[in-house]
């Protein structure tokens, strides 16, 4: 068992939604609902936002999930000297009910900000969080807290141990001390001694720090990381955990047997992205091993081929699975943020588990998001004719709805033959035109967020590849193009772009979230995953339209499709 407060670093400022209900905590977060806020345009229906500012960390505890996130009570600009964990619970993973913040700071180990961290369940059932302090010095530093009262079942009162910090950083121990934070769950390891890893940064080389201890209390450094790679620079967040070998059920972090394997993810801070590798857990080492072909750098594979970062796991002990909740940014400028009052916001929760190739994640949102659907749209066997059509999903509420559809391909004879150099899927997606060249096999897919006449739209779509001139093997490329979301200048346009291991002979799966100024997409589902965040202004609320469409030259056929309007979350 155990629980997790992410990592994220997110930027949440003011607010409404979540908290609009609860006066009394309104008051004591000290702001209070803002009506111009509520009815924005971009603020989402079913995403958790919180009520201002940064964001940072989940778990369960007696069927409670708890969400802890960094958050900045004070102001539109993130200051992180200021930071405290505000908190949510739920027991749904849905609909959320706000807290006051469960740490802040107040002692010299933490007086310029409660940073990321993670809960640990202990052997005795009890929960602890252990987290970063930026100290008086403004050194990062380990501090542990502990909940004030078990049978309380909010948790909402945290104590801070009176031996904090527990590690710190110094000339002895070779740890860099503006670069040594967000510890994560704990594991047992051999010899029943607990184990925490902790990002950090020599030079150019990022690591994972690993500690040891018995009691919780006094840690002990190990003499090598868990892992390091050169030239990666800090590693934000990092998130170790194991994962089932053939079945997609979770596995607590303690968990260890020789057929299951165990991930590596880290936030690299140069690219403000998240990659993972697989591999083995030497225990006797204490050293993680990455699998052939992986390495713990920009090359690895990521979660998310969009806007996702700062992202962590944990093991929900009740319905036997890994959730993996990330952070999702603004694409805006930051005076817009400062103007809309927020920032930031939680992508859903997905659970994760190893796909059958046993070298990639698989990743589908829980399925208590289903339980907001409403009003549902279904078509069978429908042709999507080639070279241009589109048509519309009527029956909706495109502004906040929940699509999935299955394509069936033919005709690949008439793929075209991928460029030998076309390594990196995000540049194929951003070639000039590259949603509306005629090619043999794609782009098809979907348009959300879409105007009626198509000033505006993101395109989500596949295009498929022959992998050599008369080879029978394809390349299969997943896109979220944002480059004509908004007829507003300004914002991040960035087309986003995956490789989706899947065959291309058989149907393929296309699901995609929408929520007024989110887009998350999950193809082949769940191999490849794209998030991305746009800002329609004639594409708002019921000015809003779903369309389908075909821009290849052969026909596709839409086995099924399944769209439902969302309704919001509390
Ligand atoms: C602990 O929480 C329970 C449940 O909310 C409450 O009844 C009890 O009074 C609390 N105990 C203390 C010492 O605050
Ligand atoms: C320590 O971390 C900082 C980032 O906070 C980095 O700029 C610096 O290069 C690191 N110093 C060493 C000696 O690795
Ligand atoms: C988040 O996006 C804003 C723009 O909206 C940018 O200024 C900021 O640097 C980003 N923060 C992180 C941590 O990526
Ligand atoms: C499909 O092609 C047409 C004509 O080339 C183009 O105007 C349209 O934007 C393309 N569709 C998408 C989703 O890019």
């Amino acid at each position: 068992m155990a629980y997790i407060v992410w990592c994220n670093i997110a930027i949440f400022l003011s607010a409404s939604l979540v908290l609009a209900d609860n006066a009394a905590v309104l008051d004591a977060l000290n702001h209070a609902p803002d009506h111009r806020i509520k009815n924005q345009p971009y603020r989402t229906g079913y995403h958790f936002q919180p009520p201002k500012n940064w964001m940072n960390g989940p778990m369960i505890y007696k069927g409670v999930y708890h969400l802890f996130y960094q958050w900045y009570p004070n102001g539109a600009v993130m200051e992180v000297t200021e930071i405290v964990w505000g908190h949510a619970t739920s027991t749904d993973l849905i609909n959320w009910t706000p807290h006051s913040p469960a740490i802040k700071p107040s002692r010299p180990s933490d007086i310029n900000g409660c940073w990321s961290g993670s809960v640990t369940i202990l052997s005795n059932g009890k929960p602890v969080i252990l987290y970063t302090g930026n100290d008086r010095n403004n050194h990062q530093v380990q501090n542990l807290a502990k909940p004030k009262n078990l049978t309380d079942p909010y948790l909402r009162h945290w104590t801070k141990a009176p031996e904090n910090p527990l590690v710190t950083p110094n000339a002895f121990n070779h740890i860099n001390s503006t670069a040594f934070r967000d510890p994560t769950t704990a594991w047992l390891g051999r010899n029943g001694r607990w184990r925490v890893i902790t990002g950090s940064q020599e030079g150019r080389r990022g690591l994972a720090i690993l500690h040891t201890s018995r009691d919780f209390i006094n840690w002990k450094q190990s003499t090598k990381p868990l892992h390091y790679s050169d030239g990666t620079g800090m590693w934000e967040c990092p998130d170790f955990f194991p994962v089932a070998r053939y079945d997609s059920h979770g596995l607590d972090t303690s968990s260890f047997s020789g057929s299951m394997k165990h991930v590596l993810k880290v936030s690299l801070l140069d690219t403000s992205h998240d990659h993972y590798t697989l591999g083995t857990y030497d225990r006797v080492r204490d050293l993680y091993v990455p699998d052939d072909g992986f390495v713990q750098d920009d090359t690895a594979p990521r979660y998310d081929y969009g806007k996702f970062y700062a992202s962590k796991t944990f093991y929900d002990s009740v319905s036997r699975r890994r959730i993996l909740w990330g952070w999702v940014n603004e694409s805006s400028p930051e005076k817009d943020n400062i103007k809309k009052g927020w920032a930031g916001l939680q992508a859903i929760p997905r659970k994760v588990w190893l796909g059958e190739s046993g070298r990639r994640l698989v990743q589908w949102p829980v399925k208590e998001i289903e339980t907001l659907r409403t009003t549902q749209v279904k078509w069978e066997n429908k042709v999507l004719e080639g070279e241009g059509s589109v048509i519309d999903v009527h029956g909706v509420t495109a502004s906040q709805a929940d699509v999935e559809v299955l394509f069936k391909v033919s005709g690949f004879e008439k793929a075209d033959v991928i460029e030998p150099d076309w390594t990196d899927p995000q540049l194929i997606c951003s070639q000039k035109d590259a949603s509306s060249v005629k090619s043999g096999l794609g782009p098809f897919g979907l348009m959300v967020l879409a105007s009626k006449n198509l000033e505006e739209y993101t395109s989500v779509y596949l295009r498929i590849f022959k992998a050599r001139q008369n080879s029978k093997d394809h390349v299969v490329v997943m896109c979220s193009d944002q480059s004509r979301s908004s007829l507003e200048r300004g914002n991040d346009k960035t087309t986003y772009g995956a490789f989706l291991d899947i065959s291309p002979y058989q149907p393929i799966s296309l699901r995609t979230l929408i929520d007024n100024s989110i887009v998350e997409s999950f193809g082949g589902k769940g191999k490849a995953c794209i998030t991305s965040r746009v800002y329609p202004k004639l594409a708002r609320g019921e000015r809003t339209h779903l369309f389908v469409f075909n821009n290849g030259s052969q026909n596709v056929d839409v086995l099924n499709l399944n769209a439902w309007s969302m309704k919001s979350s509390l």
